[in-house]
């Protein structure tokens, strides 16, 4: 066995994604197995360098891991021909920039969603990525859920019959800071650093629509700001500019059509913070993070619409839950091996920045369409 070393700068890890989901769920996950066995004899051995912009920071997380590189200098890192991959979590408004210039720099890049605030920034960083022929991915995390991954089964097994429609409710309460502090980073609820839901779930809606149904044909949204004022990190008020909750309707091909509320405004009585129900000629599945329960055409009771006596049934407990049949490693770890393979084994990789702006194009449609009130088609993209 030869173990290769591989050495990946990644940017944001001070971040909620960049240190919980990819730095230790992911990368020293990765290490703490031994490494990422490519099955030709090779090992994989992840190197992390942490990049970022507060030294002290960086240093800590470090020596928390057994880490020996930190780096505030991003050209100096871009221009070590040692690190072969650029990694970016940060604030989706620094992107952009950032994944320009290592892949000018020639590094295979691997980003958080969304790739870019418009489908012109996130269209050129595909282009570009194809023109400097590097290697590039887009996190597309809500695929490798457990709950999801069983929907696709589920589909791909032709459970369904003819898919007729999908409804995701997706949220929870986000405190507004003032008497709790807020569960996520300000920036999400200022437009002008890059925040609101549409721009950071419709790209999740786009790939898992398009993964698990069909292409989105046509988006209908409305955006709404129910919270206008906010505390930030340090307790000081700011007005919210960005939307906190949309209500999209996605025409799928094939001719499914799907419904997402998508809110950081809603107190959750549901089983999980997300969840899809798919109805089908033949049977019916509601799909969460990790389970997922089905109903079958041949076990539908039949309800009667009666509301002067109470329910007579218990609607829950008449569905199936469906059996895992397999491990789930976490999902950011599950497309990181994909993502590391497909850099150093060739493997097949679509999760690409095309993909990424796709889902930019999807939130950037559903703006629009909430702005003029109206449906808009969403046309095909290409390189
Ligand atoms: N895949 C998912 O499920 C998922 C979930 C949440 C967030 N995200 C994405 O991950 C990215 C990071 O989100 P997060 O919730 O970890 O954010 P966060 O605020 O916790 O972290 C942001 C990181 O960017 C750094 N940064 C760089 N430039 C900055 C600047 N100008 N201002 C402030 N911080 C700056 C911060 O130091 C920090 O390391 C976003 O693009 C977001 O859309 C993805």
């Amino acid at each position: 066995m030869t173990r290769k070393t591989v050495r990946i700068a990644m940017n944001g890890v001070t971040g909620r994604m960049g240190y919980r989901q990819h730095l230790v769920r992911s990368i020293l996950a990765l290490r703490e197995q031994g490494g990422l066995d490519l099955g030709d004899g090779t090992v994989l051995w992840p190197e992390p360098v942490l990049l970022g912009r507060r030294e002290h920071a960086l240093r800590e997380i470090a020596e928390r891991h057994g880490l020996d590189r930190v780096s505030t200098d991003v050209d100096a890192v871009l221009a070590d021909p040692s690190v072969d991959i650029y990694f970016d979590a940060q604030v989706t408004s620094a992107r952009e920039e950032a994944l320009t210039k290592a892949i000018a720099a020639g590094k295979h890049v691997y980003t958080e969603k969304p790739t870019a605030t418009g489908l012109d920034g996130a269209l050129a960083l595909a282009r570009l990525a194809h023109d400097k022929g590097v290697k590039h991915g887009v996190v597309q995390d809500k695929i490798f859920l457990p709950g999801l991954r069983k929907l696709k089964r589920l589909v791909d097994g032709g459970f369904f019959g003819r898919i007729l429609s999908v409804r995701g409710e997706f949220g929870y309460w986000v405190f507004e800071g003032d008497w709790q502090p807020a569960q996520r980073p300000s920036w999400n609820y200022r437009a002008e650093d890059g925040g609101g839901i549409v721009l950071d779930m419709f790209p999740h809606w786009d790939y898992v629509l398009h993964e698990l149904f069909g292409r989105v044909t046509s988006v209908q949204a409305l955006a709404a700001t129910h919270i206008p004022q906010r505390w930030d990190e340090n307790g000081k008020p700011y007005d919210a500019t960005a939307d906190d909750a949309a209500y999209g309707v996605f025409e799928l091909e094939g001719g499914a059509v799907a419904q997402i509320n998508s809110s950081w405004a809603v107190r959750v009585h549901r089983d999980e913070l997300v969840e899809f129900q798919v109805d089908g000629t033949e049977g019916s599945a509601v799909a969460g993070l990790r389970g997922c329960r089905v109903q079958h055409r041949g076990a539908t009771p039949k309800p009667v619409w009666n509301p002067d006596v109470p329910a007579t049934e218990v609607f829950r407990d008449q569905w199936q839950e469906v059996p895992d049949n397999a491990e789930f490693d976490n999902g950011f770890k599950a497309q990181w091996e994909l993502f590391l393979k497909h850099v150093y084994a060739d493997a097949p990789y679509h999760w690409d920045l095309l993909a990424g702006a796709r889902g930019v194009q999807l939130a950037e449609l559903g703006l629009k369409s909430s702005a003029e009130g109206r449906r808009i088609d969403v046309p095909e993209i290409s390189l």
